[in-house]
């Protein structure tokens, strides 16, 4: 298959474009490059620096490269930038999405998987989360992936997009080559490791949530089996698989929720020393508890995490820092 990698300089397009070619695909990477890393797009695929928004780029390209389906990757996703600044969320990840649709149309591209978020659940009732919970987003960030979800539906049922939306909890770890690196970087992991870095104190945002230790509790999912759920998701979206017939959604999760405490410790665990920490007050938009109930990736798509734990998570983390950030956090490599 040839694939249109959009976000594939960013963290998870490039952990899934390398799981791509691993697995024999031909891959094209869409990145303007505003929060992606040239250094993350390796020399077998090619990288075309615009936006996806950009019809007359992405008109070309699709036409230029003859792909089969599309990963969509690339967004703006920073939760609290998105209730600051909704424009740009809507224009990016809404209107900016329906152009590369548009263009996949005209190019008679009809497969696509999508990046989604748990975001898109707010702050639910019921846990672990499944997909039929009810939608109701707190920030501009999960209403526009929810609406670009709603959009692929529709596209399915008017002309026959196959799409695959994967919502996905808390992705951490990294692979030799790729990893995470933000800027600003809001993440829980990759801020506990700057700490342990530099002796800087990470904030701890709330200890008086109503769970066991008074932290929030999330659902860790490694980058890498991210990838893999990304690349069996562009299997299903052949024409002739059933699975598709209809937009389907699945979460990405492990289905196990660990709260900042435990990550802190696990963190301590594998950087071989306590990480210096703060208690500060709760961060607006944060909910007490997310965990998916991940069944229907394994029922519909067949996949299951194979690296479930916090220390292959954090320790891939740790590896790929050492290995890659100078010591003022820039990438070398
Ligand atoms: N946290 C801290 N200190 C930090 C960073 C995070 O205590 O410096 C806490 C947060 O308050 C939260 C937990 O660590 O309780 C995890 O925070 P992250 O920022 O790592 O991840 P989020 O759960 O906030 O974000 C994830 C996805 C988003 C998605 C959101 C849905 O990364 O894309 O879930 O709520 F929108």
């Amino acid at each position: 298959m040839r694939v249109l990698v959009t976000g594939g300089a960013g963290y998870v397009g490039s952990v899934s474009v390398e799981r791509l070619l691993e697995a024999g695909h031909e891959v094209v990477v869409l990145d303007d490059l505003t929060t992606g890393h040239r250094e993350a797009v390796p020399s077998t695929s090619s990288l075309e620096v615009a936006s996806y928004g950009d019809a007359e780029s992405v008109g070309r390209l699709l036409e230029r490269a003859q792909v089969d389906a599309i990963l969509h990757c690339a967004a703006r996703s920073l939760v609290s930038e998105s209730v600051r600044d909704p424009a740009r969320y809507y224009r990016d990840n809404v209107a900016g999405g329906i152009v590369l649709l548009e263009a996949a149309r005209h190019a008679g591209v009809g497969r696509i998987v999508f990046s989604s978020t748990a975001a898109v659940y707010g702050a639910p009732e019921t846990t672990p989360i499944p997909e039929t919970a009810p939608l109701r987003p707190i920030n501009a960030y999960g209403e526009t992936k929810r609406t670009f979800e709603g959009a692929l539906r529709f596209y399915g049922e008017a002309f026959g997009l196959r799409s695959v939306s994967l919502r996905y909890f808390n992705v951490a770890g990294a692979t030799e080559r790729n990893g995470e690196l933000h800027d600003p970087e809001t993440h829980l992991i990759p801020n506990l490791l700057r700490a342990a870095e530099t002796g800087e104190p990470i904030t701890i945002f709330g200890d008086d949530y109503p769970t066991p230790d008074g932290t929030c509790i999330r659902d860790y999912i490694h980058v890498a089996d991210l990838a893999d759920a990304h690349l069996i998701a562009l299997e299903a979206t052949a024409p002739d698989d059933a699975r598709t017939d209809a937009a389907l959604v699945c979460n990405l999760g492990i289905g196990e929720g660990f709260s900042v405490r435990q990550v802190v410790d696990a963190a301590a665990v594998v950087v071989g020393r306590p990480i210096p920490m703060t208690n500060g007050p709760r961060r607006i938009g944060d909910p007490p508890v997310l965990v998916a109930a991940p069944n229907r990736a394994h029922e519909v798509l067949g996949w299951t995490a194979a690296r479930p734990t916090l220390e292959e998570m954090i320790g891939s983390a740790w590896d790929w820092r050492r290995a890659h950030l100078d010591a003022s956090g820039a990438r070398i490599g």
